[in-house]
């Protein structure tokens, strides 16, 4: 076990907090997440050596890969409701990382069934841009961690969607590089606080369209460049930078622009502070079916993304 990087994924927050105190306590290299969504990206970053997750409830990460390449499921079955419970069922997590069972999933056992699918050409195709996401941060402060929690947010939401994990895969995947056209904006009309001349905002607005010259050199999927193309389009047709409207729109750009919007209002900008989740939903909520997409909306509001963890 020594030197392992476990991630454990457990949507209740209080065996969260246990699982977190009995790794500590047995030294353990574990990280604790609350989301399936958080394992995309996480084995994106290639940071974790194996995955653990319970195999009901809102965790069940393990369900949710796709059929071809999901592990067989032990029962781990007793009721996490008493810390006697809690201590059988870390005892079998045990067993199953030391190679008793299957609970546990080894990454490189799922990078190798993944081989065969598009999340090594994502994780390949973020690594490719990389060098120029690491440039933009640098333009504009928060700007990797914005993308990485619009990718989330966008996760989360087309999950409540009911959306198919492929798609959601792909929404975490345009999330990261979404902005990436930023990159030929000047940095100080990014950061700048006050009131942009007709100049600045026309760069503002080109930046979607120069983050497609950007990625397509890397991707050729057509929803990853419609999501960067489309995010700032509005669903009543005054976005841009074409003005569609409604169904023109990619539906997974409708999905993104609503996380994108979300965050900027969420997180303090140079320019402005953040408000409350509550005061985001509000304003979501009055947006619907003007900036956003009626259905979007919805599934944002069955995502609770108040409760999603992104640091
Ligand atoms: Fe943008
Ligand atoms: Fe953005």
């Amino acid at each position: 076990m020594a030197g392992l990087k476990i991630l454990v994924i457990e949507s209740r927050p209080d065996i969260a907090a246990w699982l977190a105190r009995e790794g500590e306590a047995r030294e353990l290299d574990l990280t604790v997440g609350t989301g399936v969504t958080e394992v995309w990206s996480e084995l994106l970053a290639g940071r974790f050596d194996c995955v653990a997750g319970a195999f009901n409830g809102d965790g069940a990460l393990l369900e949710r890969l796709p059929e071809s390449i999901r592990p067989k499921r032990i029962p781990l079955r007793p009721e996490w409701n008493s810390d006697s419970t809690l201590r059988v069922r870390w005892s079998q997590l045990l067993n199953a990382w030391t190679g008793h069972g299957v609970t546990v999933t080894d990454t490189k056992w799922l990078k190798e069934r993944f081989d065969d699918k598009m999340d090594v050409c994502h994780r390949e195709f973020i690594e490719s841009l990389r060098p120029v996401m690491g440039q933009l941060s640098e333009h504009e402060a928060d700007l990797s961690e914005h993308s990485r929690r619009v990718g989330i947010f966008a996760a989360r939401i087309g999950r409540a969607l009911g959306l198919p994990s492929e798609k959601i895969r792909v929404l975490m995947v345009g999330g990261l590089v979404h902005d990436v056209g930023k990159i030929r904006i000047d940095p100080e009309t990014l950061n700048k606080p006050g009131a942009l001349t007709d100049e600045e905002w026309l760069s503002i607005f080109s930046h979607p369209e120069w983050g497609v010259e950007i990625v397509e050199d890397h991707a050729e999927e057509e929803e990853i460049l419609g999501m960067v193309r489309h995010h700032h389009e509005r669903f009543d047709g005054k976005g841009y930078p074409h003005k569609l409207r409604a169904g023109e729109i990619p539906p997974l750009a409708r999905v993104l622009a609503l996380a994108d919007a979300y965050d900027a209002v969420t997180h303090d900008r140079p320019y402005k502070k953040g408000v409350s989740h509550r005061h985001a939903v509000k304003e979501m909520l009055k947006s619907a079916g003007t900036q956003f997409d009626p259905d979007v909306v919805r599934g944002f509001l069955a995502s609770r993304l108040d409760r999603v963890k992104t640091a």
